[in-house]
């Protein structure tokens, strides 16, 4: 297992845009190779920035957006069209400009009577219609050194499954649909995408040579082929 890469940009904005461009082009290079990539994309502040960017940036990449396969690593278990949604921030900041069809949401309180069921047809749509492994899995990082719905303590961090339902998150809405360890790891390339000082202490305990995934969960994420902390100079200033 290769160490993780650490990228520093001196602030959100270009942090954003360095993401977008890697993207597309690891997109581009994918497809040149004949392949229909699958990506994981993620929630919060900077993915939404770095879904602003590529957007902006994707008309020049030479992407073909109808042969990328879109999955979610976590969901909040809301109402379909709820702001709160991270399908429908991504959908109105990028896919649906650039033209992605192959777009799997993971289900809202409109599609599964409860987190527990539509976790369970996550995990059935992964099986139909994965290919076994992510090109690139996006994950934020909370304060509290979350990843997608995996919470520090919570019982989902031992969750064997694909997808799993997450009640109580501390990070509001308290429902939550996230895919598990065991699917996040089926990466080439994990990216950490990580803005502000107010997540410089969980970047240091996550890159730390010692620690529990339980109390850090961004340390039970780290991709086959190579592990990228992409991060604002604030976000990087305890390491
Ligand atoms: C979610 C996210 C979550 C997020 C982190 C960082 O649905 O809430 O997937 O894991 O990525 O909490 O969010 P910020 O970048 O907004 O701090």
């Amino acid at each position: 297992m290769t160490a993780p890469r650490v990228e520093v940009q001196p602030d959100p904005g270009t942090l954003a845009t360095a993401v977008a461009g890697e993207l597309l082009s690891r997109l581009a290079d994918a497809q040149a190779a004949g392949n229909d990539p699958h990506i994981a994309l993620t929630g919060g502040g900077i993915a939404e920035a770095v879904h602003r960017e590529l957007a902006r940036l994707s008309p020049e990449s030479g992407v073909d957006w109808s042969r990328v396969v879109v999955w979610w690593g976590d969901e909040r278990f809301v109402a379909r069209d709820s702001a709160d949604r991270n399908a429908k921030g991504a959908r109105a900041a990028f896919l649906d400009a650039v033209g992605a069809t192959q777009v799997h949401e993971m289900p809202s309180t409109d599609d599964a009577v409860d987190v527990d069921a539509a976790a369970t047809a996550y995990s059935a749509a992964v099986r139909e219609h994965g290919a076994g492994e992510f090109e690139v899995v996006m994950l934020g990082l909370g304060p509290d050194g979350h990843v997608a719905s995996l919470f520090p303590g919570h019982p989902a961090l031992d969750d064997a499954g694909i997808a799993v339902g997450v009640s109580g998150s501390p990070k509001p809405p308290p429902e939550r649909i996230s895919l598990t360890f065991a699917a996040l790891n089926r990466a080439r390339s994990v990216w950490f995408l990580v803005s502000g000082e107010q997540k410089a202490t969980a970047v240091a305990a996550a890159l730390a040579a010692e620690g529990d995934l339980h109390d850090i969960p961004a340390r039970g994420v780290t991709g086959a082929e190579e592990t990228i902390w992409f991060l604002d100079h604030d976000a990087a200033s305890s390491i």
